[in-house]
């Protein structure tokens, strides 16, 4: 990887890859904090619970191009490898996280790459979350180079499965007995039915603070 590999007329080495990716986590994580604000201030209300960000690690780069069949190069990193810069938005209900995605596509200077709905469509594992490709253009000196980000987007409770599925995952090295996955899938099931029951709560309150402001 330390081998200069020519991309897109100049994006020519690891450090100038990795300074893009870290440059667009940034910017696509201000502009999610002045959105959540910018909503509190007009609506008295946060749809973010909180977000986390991350950059991943070379050797999970490196792991994740060899899992597809792909040479370790620097082009095939930037092409097929979407989620090396990582923001996770975690919020309280389910309409948060649709409200959400509406704003980041309304963003003129972000453009969506690709979106997949592991909400409307959980993964066979039981995994919930709105996903979001999104590309973001970088201003360097001499040039403008968009760069891909992946938001992901959960309720606290789907958070809360996915942390734990993950270090299940990792404990049985993906081979998690069998007993375990059907519990892991039945968790899920109760995350969905009680992400649907606090919405439906939250409605109810809503709509009773409402009423109460009329009469
Ligand atoms: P990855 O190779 O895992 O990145 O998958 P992908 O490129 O096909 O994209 P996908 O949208 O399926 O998953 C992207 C990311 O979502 C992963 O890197 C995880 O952070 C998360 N994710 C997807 N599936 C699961 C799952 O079953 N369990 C957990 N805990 N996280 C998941
Ligand atoms: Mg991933």
């Amino acid at each position: 990887m330390d081998q200069p590999f020519l991309y897109d007329e100049g994006v020519d080495s690891w450090q100038t890859v990795m300074f893009l990716y870290n440059s667009a986590l940034k910017q696509v994580e201000t502009k999610l904090e002045i959105l959540n604000d910018e909503f509190q201030h007009v609506h008295q209300y946060n749809p973010i619970e909180y977000i986390k960000s991350r950059i991943k690690s070379p050797e999970s780069i490196v792991k994740k191009l060899k899992r597809n069949g792909y040479e370790v190069t620097i082009d095939n990193m930037v092409e097929h490898v979407k989620d090396i810069a990582g923001i996770r938005l975690v919020c309280s209900f389910t309409s948060d996280i649709y409200r959400l995605a509406e704003m980041i596509g309304r963003q003129n200077d972000l453009t969506v790459v690709s979106v997949k709905d592991y909400i409307k469509n959980p993964k066979e594992s039981g995994y919930r979350s709105y996903h979001m490709i999104v590309s973001v253009p970088i201003f360097l000196t001499d040039r403008v180079v968009d760069t891909t980000v992946e938001i992901q987007i959960r309720t606290i409770a789907m958070d809360f499965w996915a942390s734990l599925e993950h270090k299940i995952y990792y404990k049985f090295e993906g081979h998690a007995p069998a007993y375990i996955s059907h519990d892991l899938q039945e968790c899920a099931e109760i995350v969905g039915m009680l992400d649907a029951k606090m919405l439906s709560l939250n409605e109810a309150i809503l709509e009773a603070k409402a009423t109460q402001e009329d009469s």
